[in-house]
């Protein structure tokens, strides 16, 4: 009894939190200051492919290996911002799921193909994992920003 209490409450407060994050809200309150942990997350990895290409120049492998590793390892945003994502997105979020686990194998397979230090499956995994992120990107990202950051799209 009182366990399926404390459920009700925390989907409670997931749900509060969904509403003060909704668009028809933005329209009269300032629009969250703070950007989502998933736009640091992203940094994050747009920083790691760079530092891939660059290091696929070194033929140094086992930087991209690690840089593959850690997009592959990627954090997951806090269950609270999952919540969010998942109710704007409804049935379209096993799309949004596939294409993230896509980018997970695909920088699994760079991992591996940098540690067979096999240059030309390295560039070719690379190009595929760029186009997993493209994927994503085109389908996901404007929706997102629109819903989460109204009309201030990116800083
Ligand atoms: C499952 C969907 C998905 C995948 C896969 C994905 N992204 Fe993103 N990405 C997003 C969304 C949504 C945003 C918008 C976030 C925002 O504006 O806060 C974004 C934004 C970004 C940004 C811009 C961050 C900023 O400061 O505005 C970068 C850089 C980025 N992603 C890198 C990557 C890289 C690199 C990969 C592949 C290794 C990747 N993403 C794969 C969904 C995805």
């Amino acid at each position: 009894m009182k366990k399926s209490r404390t459920v009700i409450t925390v989907l409670f407060a997931g749900l509060t939190t969904l509403a003060a994050g909704g668009p028809a809200l933005s329209e009269s309150e300032p629009v969250p200051t703070e950007p989502l942990a998933l736009r640091k997350i992203m940094q994050d990895m747009g920083r790691e492919m760079g530092i891939i290409a660059e290091a696929i120049s070194r033929e140094a492998w086992d930087v991209v290996g690690k840089s593959a590793l850690r997009i592959a390892d990627h954090p997951r945003p806090p269950m609270s911002e999952r919540m969010k994502i998942m109710s704007l997105f409804g049935k379209e979020m096993g799309r949004f799921k596939e294409h993230d686990m896509k980018t997970h194998d695909i920088a699994r397979r760079l991992k591996d193909a940098a540690a067979h230090e096999d240059a030309p499956a390295v560039i070719s995994t690379f190009a595929a994992l760029q186009r997993s992120c493209l994927e994503c990107h085109r389908s996901f990202r404007k929706p997102f920003q629109e819903h989460f950051y109204g009309k201030r799209v990116t800083e």
